[in-house]
């Protein structure tokens, strides 16, 4: 039997990237595959946003290439990422503040422009939480809240790919168990998921392969099935 090779929806080579003199990231190499869910892990500080911000143009690498299904994009500025369909939810989930719920989502919808207005009501549809809430401020939102809609807002632009950084930081339990409910959704859509994951337990519910980075590095990677609580315990403590 044999089996058909897939384009990688995003591959990552040899990438190296820091902040002017601080070197932070050494030859990572990864590959995503369309429609799975690759979770990066690793203790903080390690250099797991600034591999994101890498690959969604906010820093550029000194070395290496990103390539996006077959186009390099290591060069690409971010809205230009944006229009092929990579959305970002920064970590700390930033919204626009003084818009309501629904100015927020319309105003990334108008943004981009790649697909009707039903991306606004597929959103919705991902995080019902927000529905009775489309005319409130977003700064007056819970943190729980405030996440739900900065994921909201990244797939109202279409995405093919949806780049995560720590969507369940410091988040209530039942809305971690929405988002998590979202995200895999989302994947069964068919759109690709990078995820950057504190805990154990919901990289290990999600993924479908597991990046383990230390000082900068790769460490470990392979599928979710290859790590245990205990081997990935031990490889977060390097
Ligand atoms: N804007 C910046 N300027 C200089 N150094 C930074 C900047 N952002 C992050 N760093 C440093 O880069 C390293 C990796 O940070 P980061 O990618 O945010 O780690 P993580 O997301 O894994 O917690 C850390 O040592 C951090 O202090
Ligand atoms: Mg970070």
């Amino acid at each position: 039997m044999t089996t058909t090779p897939t384009t990688p929806h995003l591959s990552v080579h040899n990438l190296h990237a820091g902040y002017g003199r601080a070197r932070v990231l050494f030859d990572i190499n990864l590959t995503i595959h369309t429609g799975t869910i690759a979770c990066i892990m690793g203790r903080n500080g390690v250099g797991k946003t600034t591999l994101l911000n890498t690959i969604t143009g906010l820093i550029t690498p000194t070395q290496g290439t990103i390539t996006h299904t077959t186009t390099d994009i290591t060069h690409l500025p971010p809205h230009q990422r944006t229009r092929r369909g990579i959305a970002y939810a920064p970590q700390g989930h930033d919204t626009f503040a003084p818009l309501t719920v629904a100015e927020n989502l319309h105003v990334a919808h108008q943004a981009t422009q790649r697909g009707g207005p039903h991306l606004i009501e597929t959103a919705l549809e991902r995080f019902p939480r927000l529905k009775p809430l489309l005319n409130r401020k977003a700064g007056l939102l819970s943190g729980g809240q405030a996440q739900q809609l900065a994921i909201a807002r990244a797939l109202v632009t279409n995405p093919t790919l949806l780049i995560l950084d720590e969507p369940t930081e410091g988040i209530q339990p039942n809305i971690v168990a929405e988002i998590e409910t979202a995200i895999t959704a989302t994947a069964a859509q068919g759109i690709t998921i990078l995820l950057v994951e504190q805990y154990l337990d919901v990289a290990l519910r999600l993924a479908d392969t597991i990046t383990v980075i230390d000082a900068g590095r790769i460490v470990h990677t392979g599928p979710r099935t290859e790590l245990t609580h205990a081997s990935a315990h031990a490889l977060m403590a390097i």
